[in-house]
């Protein structure tokens, strides 16, 4: 299993065939045995991999961190800012000169539609080593799987008949990138799940990952649909997704986008919209949430709610994509 898939780059889940991410999840259950149990797993010793990062993170970057550190290998941390991409070197040079020094290129740059996606495929042109995708304007592929491992522990693997709610909601910190709700729709309607994804008009998802996400559902024999009206989409959910996302055309107007937002300030995850999905219904978000706005706290703290198995299987997904490929 190990070293199953070396040399391929993680971009997209869509990039990866159902039996490959069926491969990448049992991996990560197994790795994840092998933590919780102390039974060593060195498989990538001595192997580098770069973390490059254009924005912030906790989870991602300590997930990958850690990650390579339990499998032997060692991380380098690279913050754009204080590198040479900073005066406009190329990703093709960057691509090339950093996968002969080590073994993986990670890269995070999700905040400007229209880039990150773009940029990450372009150095994959050129790096002869895998490079992942640790979230870009268009997908979060290390997230998504992470997501689709938990809801599995909790449900089982068919998933068929199950309802997944991936829903806008309010928040005031700063424009979400659109990567997580488009890799939620592109990835959950593969695995059986029905999606309905609630948004205002406003808040549309990129043309692209709704196509391949209508095509996959059709393909699955699964529902997809769009409703405008978050408590319309909660009724009969297993699981709800509620998190904020910017408007694609408003990524670099931050106080217009701001002021949109502030009319949708009831699109909130609180008890009384939990009631209106399933008893056994789970609560879900990526983190970092903006606590009552997106979500209140008597959610995300309570017995509905699964984040921090949701953000501890960050590590075990990320170790399963780093064990396959590099
Ligand atoms: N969910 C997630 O990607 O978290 P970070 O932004 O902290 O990495």
């Amino acid at each position: 299993m190990i070293g199953q898939l070396k040399g391929r780059d993680f971009i997209s889940t869509q990039d990866w065939s159902d039996e490959e991410i069926e491969l990448a999840l049992q991996t990560a259950k197994e790795l994840k045995f092998m933590f919780k149990n102390n039974i060593p797993h060195r498989y990538l010793p001595d192997k580098t991999i770069f973390l490059m990062f254009f924005d912030k993170s906790t989870r991602t970057r300590n997930s990958f961190e850690a990650g390579i550190t339990q499998l032997g290998g060692h991380a380098h941390y690279i913050d754009v800012s204080t590198s040479q991409i900073a005066h406009g070197e190329s990703p093709k040079d960057t691509g090339i000169i950093l996968s002969s020094y080590g073994h993986a290129i990670a890269i995070r740059h999700d905040l400007v539609p229209g880039e990150g996606n773009k940029y990450m495929r372009e150095m994959a042109r050129w790096a002869d080593k895998p490079v992942f995708n640790m979230q870009c304007d268009v997908d979060h592929p290390f997230q998504t799987l992470a997501d689709l491992m938990t809801i599995r522990e909790i449900f089982g693997e068919n998933l068929r008949g199950r309802k997944i709610v991936v829903s806008w909601a309010y928040a005031p910190s700063y424009a979400k990138p659109m990567s997580v709700p488009q890799g939620l729709i592109m990835l959950m309607t593969r695995f059986g799940l029905d999606v309905t994804l609630a948004h205002p008009p406003e808040y549309k998802l990129m043309d692209e990952p709704m196509r391949i996400a209508r095509e996959n559902a059709e393909k699955a024999g699964v529902k997809f649909e769009v409703v405008d009206d978050m408590d319309a989409a909660f009724e009969g959910a297993d699981i709800v997704y509620p998190k904020s996302w910017g408007i694609e055309e408003l990524f670099d107007r931050p106080e217009e986008a701001l002021k949109i937002a502030k009319k949708y300030q009831d699109w909130i995850c609180d008890e009384r919209r939990m009631k209106l999905a399933k008893k056994e219904a789970i609560y879900m978000h990526c983190l970092p949430a903006d606590r009552g706005y997106e979500v209140t706290d008597a959610v995300i703290d309570g017995p509905q709610s699964v984040v921090y198995q949701e953000a501890e299987n960050r590590l075990h997904t990320a170790k399963a994509i780093m064990a396959l490929t590099m």
